[in-house]
């Protein structure tokens, strides 16, 4: 039980670990029983990327739905039927949420009936052994995992293994999903599956496929990793024109979905994760004719999905619009354009983009202008002690980066000219040495502070007068002064560690879109580094005189 607690919070990201807080609190307020179930166990277990979370309620998964629209969760579909809702959740995070329920077929092709249940009568209706595993969400036995199919033993096995003999006739979508899935995994169908697979192929289960699952699998190959891949499987197995009468391998673009796949890759290596759903549906459909691309979208339950995927054209002819005109006649502007587009419009145009301005902007934000963050002089900001500490550090960082960019500070000397009126008052001198007691020690503090031309009237505003001197050009002080600055003014465009002088400066403006990044700005511990600060001495001096236990409470 231990080990699935430890496994959940290890292998979902913050974003999908606030998702599952967030619906586990509406659950609570509901009164419901909450599950993680389906693909997000068996991702967690198997160590695959976890795509989407999965939950199930005991009771109307309905009911939770305005609670989670009021903690920012945008509703795609909603079920009356199973009362499932498709949710998107903040940060981009995909989420199913369904009612436990059995399910009973009576005839092929006819929706089975349903009813609400328990959550290990709910794990019987399922496809296949390795979805039919729940993790209790619910105080007392968090963490415990259901599996009364033992798929955990068939994730070690590595095999798709269906739960009974009638459950490609109950559901014929799960030949579908038996593709998908060993394509995606490469495992193999267990031996009794694989005959029941190829009987239910020989005997046209298909036929009696639901039009919402069609609609369904459509949604689900927009979110695989390798949807090329799992198209021409489902090619080959003869699924692919259930999905749409004409669709084949060769109506999709490859070379664009192709391009879409590495620069997706070198977005995230970048620290970017655009939303590649909508446009691996677009490469995936770009040489089909527009009725039966507008028939794929109707079938489609995800409603945000559809709509970004119908968006994608329009929206990427306004940004290629922008960046052409004034908005981006600099490369800072253009810089701060991109830097407020998001992320799957840039990496749309990036691929489809035909005026060469575009595609070469949009190539130097990724790359040449990314360089330019190496010329910002991170030491001597330090020993200015302009350093991640100080609240104005982002947009000092911001400002020199942006000036750069324009080639408006050209060498060293001018960068250093422009920072040096930015500095703060150098820090207080350290304290006197802890032997000294009494007068001796309060006379060597005066000593040291009147040095430092810290302390006392007289020596507070020569400190304050120093900087005055105006050095930066009209056009710089200009930029440091505005105070509406886009967003990105308020993002570090430099790592948030303070840089000695013998490491390189990274790339750091990678990390501007990273809220998670940007929070590292405040890490206490680097600071001792930078500054040997009086606070810190007397911080120090303070924890030694702690008794240990109160040490190991914090
Ligand atoms: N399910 C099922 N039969 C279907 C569709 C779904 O039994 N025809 C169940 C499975 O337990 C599945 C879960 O519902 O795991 C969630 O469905 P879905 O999100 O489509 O599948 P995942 O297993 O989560 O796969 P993916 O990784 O593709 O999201």
């Amino acid at each position: 039980m231990a080990d699935y607690l430890y496994t959940l919070e290890t292998r979902l990201s913050p974003d999908q670990q606030k998702a599952v807080t967030l619906v586990l609190d509406a659950a609570r307020a509901a009164g419901m029983n909450l599950y993680l179930t389906g693909g997000a166990v068996r991702d967690i277990i198997t160590g695959f990327p976890i795509r989407d979370l999965d939950f199930t309620v005991q009771g109307n998964a309905l009911k939770l739905q305005k609670d989670l629209e009021r903690a920012g969760a945008v509703v795609g579909d909603a079920d009356d039927e199973t009362r499932t809702l498709l949710l998107t959740l903040p940060g981009g995070v995909r989420a199913e949420i369904a009612m436990a329920r059995s399910e009973r077929y009576d005839k092929p092709g006819k929706p089975p009936q349903i009813a609400p249940s328990t959550i290990i009568e709910d794990l019987r209706r399922r496809d296949f052994t390795v979805n039919a595993m729940a993790l209790s969400l619910n105080e007392g036995s968090r963490g415990l995992l259901l599996d009364p199919f033992n798929g955990a033993a068939d994730i070690e096995l590595k095999v798709i293994r269906v739960l009974h003999n009638y459950a490609f006739l109950d559901d014929p979508s799960r030949l579908i999903r038996a593709t998908r899935f060993a394509t995606r995994f490469h495992w193999p169908l267990e031996e009794r599956t694989q005959a029941r697979y190829e009987s239910g192929k020989e005997n046209g289960y298909i036929e009696y496929i639901r039009s919402s699952s069609i609609g369904y699998e459509i949604e689900q190959l927009a979110y695989e990793e390798d949807p090329h891949g799992v198209l021409k499987a489902y090619e080959k197995e003869g699924w692919l024109k259930v999905l749409n009468p004409r669709w084949s391998t060769a109506k999709v673009d490859t070379a664009g979905l192709g391009a879409l796949m590495k620069t997706r890759q070198q977005m995230n290596e970048l620290g970017y994760t655009p939303e590649v759903a909508p446009l691996v549906l677009y490469f995936l459909t770009e040489r089909l004719g527009e009725k039966d691309i507008s028939d794929l979208r109707r079938a489609i339950p995800r409603k945000d999905l559809v709509e970004a995927w119908k968006d994608l054209d329009s929206n990427a002819r306004s940004l290629a619009k922008r960046l052409t005109g004034k908005e981006a006649a600099t490369p800072s502007r253009t810089w701060q354009l991109l830097s407020a587009a998001r992320p799957e419009m840039i990496l749309f145009l990036a691929i489809t983009a035909r005026q060469q301005a575009v595609a070469q902007k949009i190539k130097n934000f990724f790359t040449k202008w990314r360089q330019v963050q190496q010329k910002i002089p991170l030491p001597e900001m330090t020993e200015l002690h302009i350093t991640p500490q100080m609240p104005a550090y982002p947009k000092i960082a911001n400002d020199v980066f942006l000036l750069l960019l324009d080639g408006k500070l050209r060498s060293r000397t001018e960068t250093l000219k422009f920072l040096k009126p930015l500095a703060p008052p150098p820090p207080p001198p350290p304290p006197p040495p802890s032997g000294k007691r009494g007068r001796g020690a309060k006379a060597a503090a005066a000593a040291a502070a009147a040095a430092s031309g810290k302390l006392g009237a007289k020596g507070k505003g020569k400190v304050a007068a120093a900087p005055a001197a105006p050095v930066a050009p009209a056009e710089v002080k200009q930029q440091v002064k505005q105070k509406d600055k886009p967003a990105l003014a308020a993002k570090p465009v430099v790592p948030a560690k303070p840089v000695t002088a013998a490491k390189p400066a990274k790339p750091a403006a990678v990390k501007t879109s990273r809220p998670a990044k940007a929070s590292a700005v405040k890490k206490p511990g680097k600071r001792a580094k930078t500054a040997k600060s009086a606070g810190k001495t007397k911080a120090k001096a303070k924890a030694k005189a702690k008794p240990k236990h109160k040490k190991k409470g914090k």
